[in-house]
C-alpha cells in the first residue's frame, strides 16, 4: 500500500476503508473483510456508533494473523458535544476502551462547530502522552483551517473533507499544501450522487484501462496526492476499490475529470444555516 508522510513524520496508507452507515451488525465482518482485502487504514467515529464493532473486526483480523496492530492505521473522531477540553480527554479514553486499543493512529475533530480549541488542547496532550499518533480536523473550510493553524502551536496533520469528481476542491488543496495539512477525502464516490457510477465520461476513461468508474475516481485521488476513504460492505467491491495501483491516468484523462467539477458539495454546505440547524438538532437527539 502506498503511504503518505504527514507533517509530524507519521506515515499513513493513502487508501483506506470507512465504516460510516454500515449497519451495526455488519460492521465487524466488513472491517475484517476489508483488512483481508488489504486495507490497512480504517476510519470510524464516535457518532457512527460502531467503534466497538470496528474494534472487534480489527481484533479478529489480528488474532487470525492477517495483520498486526503496527501495520494498521486506525482513525476515530470526536463529535461536537465532546469538544470541551475535559470532555474531549474523557472521550479519547472512551474511544480507546470501546475499541480495545492502546492508541489510535489518527484522531479528528469531526465537525467545525463548538469548542474546537478546547478539544485541540486535549488532543495535543493525548498525542504527547502517546495515545494518538496523529491528530487533525474534519470539515473545516480552508479559511477556518488557516485560522486554526494560526492560533494553535501544533497544527493539524489532516483535514478530512468531501472530495469527489463533483466537488474537486482544487483551490482548497493549494491552501492545504501551503500550510502542510494533508487532505483526506470522504465520500470519494459522492455516495453515488449525480449518477456517479454510470457517468459516461468516467466510464469511457475506465474502459481504456479496463477499470471501473470507482477505480478511476480513486486512482485520480491517488495521483492528486490525496488520502481517500472508500466504503463498501461487499467484498468484491472492496477488492475492486483497492485494485488501483497498476495503472496511471493520462494528463488528458485528468483534464476530462477536471471538467466535471461542480465546485459544490454533493451533500451540504457546512456554513449553511439549514445544515448547522440540522446538526444542532441531531446533536440534541443524540444526547437524549
Ligand atoms: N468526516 C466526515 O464528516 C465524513 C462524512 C462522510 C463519510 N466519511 C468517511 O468517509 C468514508 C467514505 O464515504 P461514504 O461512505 O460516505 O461514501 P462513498 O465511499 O463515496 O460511497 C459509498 C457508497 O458507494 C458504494 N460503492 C462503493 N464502492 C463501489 C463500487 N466499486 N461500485 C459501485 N458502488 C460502490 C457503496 O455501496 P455498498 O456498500 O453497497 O458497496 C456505498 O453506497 C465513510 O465510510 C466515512 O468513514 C467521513
Amino acid at each position: 500500500m502506498r503511504t503518505i508522510q504527514l507533517n509530524n513524520g507519521v506515515k499513513m496508507p493513502q487508501l483506506g476503508f470507512g465504516v460510516y452507515q454500515i449497519p451495526l451488525e455488519e460492521t465487524a465482518e466488513a472491517v475484517y473483510q476489508a483488512i483481508k482485502a488489504g486495507y490497512r487504514l480504517i476510519d470510524t467515529a464516535s457518532i457512527y456508533g460502531n467503534e466497538k464493532e470496528t474494534g472487534e473486526g480489527i481484533k479478529r483480523a489480528i488474532d487470525e494473523g492477517l495483520t498486526t496492530r503496527e501495520e494498521l492505521f486506525v482513525t476515530s473522531k470526536l463529535f461536537i458535544l465532546q469538544a470541551p477540553e475535559e470532555k474531549a480527554a474523557e472521550t479519547i479514553e472512551q474511544s480507546l476502551n470501546v475499541m480495545g486499543l492502546d492508541y489510535l493512529d489518527l484522531y479528528l475533530i469531526h465537525q467545525p462547530y463548538g469548542d474546537v480549541y478546547g478539544a485541540w488542547r486535549a488532543m495535543v496532550a493525548a498525542q504527547k502522552a502517546g495515545k494518538l499518533r496523529a491528530i487533525g480536523i474534519s470539515n473545516f473550510k480552508s479559511a477556518k483551517m488557516i485560522e486554526f493553524v494560526g492560533l494553535n502551536d501544533v497544527k493539524p496533520q489532516i483535514n478530512q473533507i468531501e472530495v469527489n469528481p463533483w466537488n474537486q476542491r482544487i483551490e482548497d488543496q493549494e491552501w492545504h499544501e501551503k500550510y502542510g495539512v494533508q487532505i483526506e477525502a470522504w465520500a470519494p464516490f459522492a455516495e453515488g450522487h449525480h449518477d456517479l457510477f454510470t457517468n459516461p465520461v468516467l466510464a469511457e476513461i475506465g474502459e481504456q484501462y479496463g477499470k471501473s468508474v470507482g477505480q478511476v475516481v480513486l486512482r485520480w485521488l491517488m495521483q492528486r496526492g490525496i488520502v481517500a476513504l472508500a466504503k463498501s460492505v461487499r467484498p468484491e467491491r472492496m477488492a475492486e476499490n483497492i485494485n488501483i495501483f497498476d495503472f496511471e491516468l493520462s494528463d488528458a484523462d485528468v483534464e476530462k475529470i477536471s471538467a466535471l467539477d461542480r465546485k459544490e458539495s454533493a451533500f451540504f454546505d457546512h456554513d449553511a444555516p439549514q445544515q448547522v440547524e440540522w446538526v444542532m438538532n441531531r446533536m440534541l437527539d443524540t444526547e437524549n
